[in-house]
């Protein structure tokens, strides 16, 4: 019997949901979602709907966690109890949610001009509200929106996409089924103007000339998705064509 580990991932060289190898999933961004939060961020990526919130550069507490020379990151990534089957009616932190903070945490590290702020902490907080394969690259896309809404001077901007191999295709911003049952998964973070990688993890086998194909293809992807982000944080802060900012 065919279970869902047989589901054929490319159909008349198209995928699931009639997506080409190098299409993107919908995406839709919004900054500056949480009134209380010093900078926040929403993204709808597929069927994933993911929310950051960024507070600081604020005192660190426990005051001994404080570094004289410059702020310290700390990252939260959560899914919610009801973001997915396998999530349902569990909740709290996990090894999965641990790692995927220790990740983030180290990808925003790398960029965020730390030494700017000594003695204080950073804190982002993702919540996945619903997940849909490839969360730990949609969050990373929303929290580097959030920070830079909370003003947070970071070295360039950041954007991530999830890439991989599936129905012996290569493929950009895996879906839940690809990224489950998929021949391989890498997700990617970039700097966005000079695409430094900030992240790489890989589950699966990839030859090196398709890594090498790969990473192309996931620049382009990369690209589309930082255009996004550009676009959202216009929005936000631009009111009209005059060009004001918002207080
Ligand atoms: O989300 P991401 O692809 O970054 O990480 P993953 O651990 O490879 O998980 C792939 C997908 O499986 C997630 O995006 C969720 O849709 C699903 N998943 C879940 O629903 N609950 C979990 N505990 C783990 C994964």
């Amino acid at each position: 019997m065919g279970g869902l580990k047989d589901v054929k991932l490319i159909v008349d060289g198209k995928r699931l949901d009639g997506r080409t190898v190098e299409d993107l999933r919908q995406i839709k961004m919004q900054v500056g979602v949480i009134s209380e939060a010093d900078g926040s961020a929403f993204i709808e990526w597929g069927g994933n709907k993911i929310i950051c919130g960024v507070y600081g550069p604020r005192e660190c507490i426990p005051r001994h966690e404080a570094n004289p020379f410059r702020a310290i990151v700390k990252c939260r990534y959560m899914m919610s109890p009801f973001a997915s089957l396998e999530e349902h009616g569990r909740s709290g932190p996990s090894r999965r949610s641990t790692e995927l903070s220790k990740v983030i945490r180290e990808v925003f590290q790398n960029v965020i001009l730390a030494d700017e702020f000594p003695n204080t902490e950073i804190d982002v907080y993702i919540d996945v509200l619903q997940a849909d394969g490839g969360t730990r690259t949609a969050s990373i896309t929303v929290a580097a929106l959030a920070l830079a809404n909370a003003g947070i001077p970071m070295k360039d901007m950041v954007t991530a996409v999830a890439v991989g191999k599936g129905g012996d295709e290569l493929l950009v911003d895996l879906g839940k089924l690809e990224d489950n049952f998929g021949q391989s998964d890498m997700p990617l973070a970039f700097s966005a103007k000079d695409k430094k990688l900030l992240l790489v993890q890989m589950d699966g086998l990839l030859t090196l000339e398709e890594i090498e194909k790969i990473l192309e293809m996931a620049e382009r992807g990369a690209d589309k998705v930082s255009a996004m982000q550009v676009e959202a944080l216009r929005k936000y802060y631009v009111k009209d064509e005059e060009t004001k900012f918002k207080l």
